[in-house]
């Protein structure tokens, strides 16, 4: 091919590529399937591997850029990006409506556009004559993370616009992710031994701020823009709809759904009618409306506050409740045997999820509720928690309902299950239960503990159920024709899984300690364990000894006692030394004297000049510990954007809040 032939070609198959991405994404009406799709991919990618010169930053092919993306720099937004005032009830949107009424005196009579609100996170993309320049995080509102190179993998996201554009425009919007790409995200999480996300919006947050682009291309996230950041050039739309009407002519995704309405009283029937009509169809998360002044030049009229526009407002939807009835209580066995009530219901939609299993925590709490099978139940879920059971509706028993009581025997081994005193837990005794024993498995490989990445569910069941791994030793002697002997298991999926284990030898003892699964030991009181002992000398520590070490209550030093006095532990460690793990007690870091020493912090909420791992090692270094949890020992919750119901736990408790600014002053 001459060089303008292949010019040609190449301009031919990016510009088909981004008509199928626009298609794909923006209009959801895909033409091609995802094979045709992946042929032009290829072939564009052949022809510029064989034109090195001519790729250029914004051809599809560079989306998912191999290089890391680093640390996130910070980017300065040119106008804050706010917040929005929250709508609880009826009444609080009348009078945010009575508001901008006043505001805009008599004579005006503002039209207003509803939009759903989207639970993702809030993205600035700046497009210089129609290029994607820089895309933005809001951070705290003026100081947001630089994550172009992320949002770059985002295929929905085009990185050319088309038609007329704004000189610069920087559009603002959601990104988001699918239910049902949500679910295929956490299934492979679980499968790789990791936690899944608790929503969708964790889910696309996390997802987007990862340091491998690679990660973020492969989680199917997806953008619709809300608002407008700036529009420098000609043609500036007057209203809002028309704002949204011009991104989609130049191929950025908008959501289709939206209204106008020009009384309180329409936009309070579009409030019931969508909730009971298009949220239960929704494909993605959203916990309520925006309602919007349509006009542009209103907006500006109506101003800021310091923190919220007031021409807009979130009219939220309360925590949602669905009626079901309990199918079936099953028990699950966890890593520690405690076996754990779980109510089977019939299917029901509920804040944008089908639930069809609650758990019920343990017997008391089913005891509590007075649950039976055959109940109707009232399941509750709010934006972020997981489902649960809130009450039994009694009135519409039938006396047909049983009992739920529990197992007397393990419902994996068959073993007995017993009641440890007052302890609120049943346990299945078996020490070689095999439930027991994958649970034991998933935790020891897990990324806080040993990180055996690969080694996940489908993986241990086959390893246990067949016998091949009896204990977590047996890791050690895992070979390539046991792997090539499970189910789905190509030779390259089983080579990169046996390189993982001999990096997991080298880990600290603290990850090996709390990989043991000892009851009571997290993270924490394993590296505080680590510093003080070897794994050898852990082992011989009597209760009364541990029970001497400040952060070691009593129940936490008899469980160590224990689990280290049963003579198969024993066996195990010796097995584990064998293998050559690293028992070697850890160096004490020397945190007296240092400014935090003895502090605890917890973080909740984005922070807006750095990210949570550098905000956690800066107070190690300052002589802190961290904790993902609140309790009373918490000395400080730094409360960031968005902060979660972490917040709300530290106010119940007392703990003292911080700002993002406070905890910066704190640090320097
Ligand atoms: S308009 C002042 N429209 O909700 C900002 N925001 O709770 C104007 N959000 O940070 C935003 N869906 O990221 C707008 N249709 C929508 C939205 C939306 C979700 C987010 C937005 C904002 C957050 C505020």
């Amino acid at each position: 091919m001459t060089p303008k032939g292949v010019q040609a070609e190449l301009e031919r198959l990016r510009r088909e590529i981004r008509e199928h991405d626009r298609r794909y994404y923006v209009l959801d009406k895909p033409v091609v399937s995802d094979a045709e799709y992946d042929a032009l991919v290829r072939a564009l990618k052949d022809l510029e591997a064989a034109h090195p010169e001519s790729v250029t930053p914004d051809s599809p092919t560079q989306r998912v850029g191999g290089a890391a993306s680093a640390d996130f720099k910070p980017v300065t937004h040119a106008a804050a990006m706010l917040s929005l005032e929250n709508a609880a009830s009826e009444e609080e949107f009348r009078e945010w409506a009575g508001r901008v009424f006043k505001g805009l005196g008599r004579s005006e009579r503002p039209e207003f556009v509803i939009e759903p609100k989207i639970d993702g996170l809030s993205c600035a993309l700046t497009y210089e004559k129609g290029r994607l320049v820089r895309a933005a995080t809001r951070g705290d509102g003026t100081t947001g993370e630089d994550v172009t190179a992320n949002v770059r993998a985002i295929r929905s996201i085009p990185l050319v616009l088309q038609g007329p554009v704004p000189e610069r425009l920087e559009a603002r919007g959601e990104v988001f992710i699918d239910h049902a790409d949500f679910d295929l995200v956490n299934e492979a999480q679980e499968r790789a031994g990791r936690e899944p996300f608790v929503n969708p919006r964790n889910c696309a947050a996390g997802s987007l701020r990862q340091k491998d682009a690679k990660t973020t291309a492969a989680r199917r996230l997806k953008f619709y823009a809300h608002s407008l950041g700036l529009w420098e050039g000609p043609s500036k739309p007057e209203t809002h709809e028309g704002y949204l009407k011009a991104l989609a002519l130049m191929g950025i995704p908008v959501c289709s759904l939206r209204w106008k309405a020009d009384d309180v009283d329409d936009v309070l029937r579009l409030y019931n009618e969508f909730r009971q009509v298009n949220l239960p169809e929704l494909a993605f998360a959203v916990d309520g409306l925006v309602v919007k002044v349509d006009s542009l030049a209103l907006q500006k009229r109506l101003g800021t506050t310091a923190k919220c526009p007031r021409w807009a407002v979130a009219f939220k939807y309360p925590a949602s409740k669905a009626l079901s009835r309990v199918e079936e209580v099953v028990f699950s066995v966890g890593r520690t045997g405690a076996v754990t009530p779980v109510a089977k219901v019939k299917p029901v939609w509920c804040a944008g999820v089908t639930i069809s299993s609650v758990s019920l925590h343990n017997f008391d709490e089913v005891g509590r509720l007075g649950l039976k099978v055959g109940d109707e139940v009232v399941i509750e879920r709010a934006g972020e928690v997981i489902p649960k059971v809130v009450r039994v509706v009694a009135e519409s028993r039938t006396g047909k309902e049983t009992p739920v009581a529990p197992p007397k025997a393990c419902p994996a081994c068959g073993a007995e299950v017993v009641k440890e005193g007052e302890a609120v837990a049943y346990r299945c005794a078996n020490p070689s239960c095999p439930a027991q024993i994958k649970r034991s498995l998933l935790h020891f490989a897990s990324r806080d503990a040993l990180d055996i990445e690969g080694f996940g569910e489908a993986v241990v069941d086959q390893l246990v159920d067949s016998g091949r791994i009896k204990d977590i030793s047996d890791i050690y002697t895992l070979t390539m024709e046991d792997l090539l002997g499970l189910e789905l298991f190509a030779e390259k999926k089983a080579e990169n899984l046996l390189k993982q284990i001999p990096a997991s030898r080298k880990r600290r003892l603290a990850e090996l300690v709390f990989g043991l699964g000892i009851r009571h030991v997290g993270e924490k009181t394993a590296e505080t364990l680590a510093e003080l002992y070897g794994l050898s000398e852990l082992a011989r520590a009597s209760a009364d000894e541990l029970q001497k070490i400040p952060e070691v209550g009593a129940v936490v030093a008899a469980s160590i006692a224990s689990f280290f006095g049963a003579p198969e532990v024993r066996r195990l460690l010796d097995r584990l030394k064998d293998a050559g793990l690293n028992f070697k007690k850890m160096p004490k870091k020397e945190t007296t004297g240092l400014p935090l020493h003895g502090k605890s912090f917890v973080f909740t909420g984005g922070l807006g000049s750095m990210t949570r791992e550098e905000a956690s090692a800066k107070v190690k270094e300052l002589g802190g510990k961290t904790s993902s949890s609140v309790s009373s020992k918490t000395s400080f919750v730094v409360a960031g954007t968005e902060p979660g119901s972490k917040l709300t736990k530290a106010k119940s408790l007392g703990v003292k809040i911080l700002t993002e600014e406070e905890f910066m002053r704190l640090i320097k």
